[in-house]
């Protein structure tokens, strides 16, 4: 489990630094390239919902290493399906 969690902490870490440069792309847009700010605001828009999955993913991992050994493969497995929960609150 804990690989799993580096490997989702370096893609959450990716899909911020993806969010930082369209916005930065989208800013310098608005001044010299007015006619790919529409484009660049979708593809922000879909580094935000990715930002989100890893933000999610993360709090469900993290739940599940907070759980006991005596905590049931079920139990964890359970944890695993309130993934769209936190996705939505993210
Ligand atoms: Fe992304």
């Amino acid at each position: 489990m804990k690989e799993v969690e580096r490997i989702i902490r370096v893609d959450h870490a990716g899909e911020l630094g993806a969010i930082s440069i369209y916005s930065a792309q989208r800013k310098m847009a608005c001044f010299f390239y007015k006619d790919i700010v529409d484009k660049l605001d979708e593809m922000l828009a879909h580094e935000k919902e990715h930002f989100n999955t890893f933000s999610a993913w993360l709090k469900v991992v993290s739940r599940i290493r907070g759980m006991n050994s005596t905590e049931s493969l079920l139990t964890k497995v359970t944890a695993l399906s309130t993934l769209d929960d936190y996705k939505h609150r993210a």
